[in-house]
């Protein structure tokens, strides 16, 4: 599967781009059942009504393997598992986009993968601010992939479209966490719009630019958010990721993209 010339120039435009029904179902049913194999005692799978955070404050917990806590369930431990490296990066379809996007033969191969993030429903929790942010570790390309239905208002990955446009001069090096005094001001200033909302089915993921603003939506509807993570890196990065942010933010990326 490649992406379309439009596609391309949306994502250079907007930052980030939605393709639908792309995992193979029976590795997002695994990785459906895999997420209860080690989930908070008082979450039953069988009664949604159990799943409405936050996580009871003796349940909760900052482990990174499986950290639990208010409304963020992020169970690591199963990333480095070759199977969910299957689910998501080394989709053949996926991989040929991202390598598309970045260059043929110049990805680094994928040991595992962040894990599988969840957001709790919110219940009656009160409304809150935006928290948009843009991620700091050294990686190209965000990948998301939904293991479960993601419905309007459900705590899809939201995104600031044409924020990373804003956001990578806002930093000192390509690819490191160090900001300029001109980020948070930027930030404040996205926090006032609302973000787009990419819900989306099971199978659907979403490409996203490292520099673009984001965050975990809440949660308003009565199902857990299941999300799962990767970044993909280019084997260059560490030559590159402390230089200043380039002239052309697409220098880095493939041929094809710099051309549209
Ligand atoms: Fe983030």
């Amino acid at each position: 599967m490649r992406l379309t010339t439009e596609e391309i120039r949306f994502f250079k435009s907007q930052g980030y781009l939605v393709k639908r029904g792309i995992l193979d179902p029976e590795l997002t049913a695994r990785a459906r059942d895999r997420l209860w194999d080690d989930s908070p005692p008082s979450l039953r799978r069988d009664n949604p009504d159990t799943w409405i955070g936050p996580i009871k404050e003796e349940e909760a917990s900052e482990e990174s393997e499986n950290y639990k806590k208010g409304f963020r369930w992020q169970y690591r431990a199963p990333g480095r598992e070759q199977w969910m490296v299957q689910l998501l990066p080394k989709n053949a379809d996926v991989w040929e986009m991202a390598e598309q996007l970045l260059g043929r033969g110049l990805l680094k191969e994928p040991s595992g993968i962040r894990g599988i993030y969840c957001t709790l429903p919110y219940g009656d929790e009160p409304a809150r601010p935006n928290g948009c942010h843009v991620d700091g570790h050294p990686f190209h390309l965000g990948l998301v992939g939904y293991i479960d239905d993601v419905p309007e208002g459900g705590g899809s990955f939201s995104v600031w479209p044409g924020s990373h446009l804003g956001f990578y001069p806002t930093f000192i090096t390509r690819y490191k966490r160090e900001a300029t005094a001109q980020y948070e001001p930027l930030r404040e200033r996205f926090n006032t719009q609302a973000p787009v909302d990419c819900w989306g089915s099971a199978g659907d993921i979403l490409f996203w630019h490292h520099r673009i603003g984001h965050m975990a939506g809440h949660n308003r509807s009565r199902q857990i958010r299941q999300a799962v993570l990767y970044d993909f890196v280019k084997k260059e990065i560490e030559e590159t990721q402390d230089e200043p942010p380039l002239e052309d933010m697409w220098l880095d990326w493939s041929e094809e993209v710099q051309s549209c």
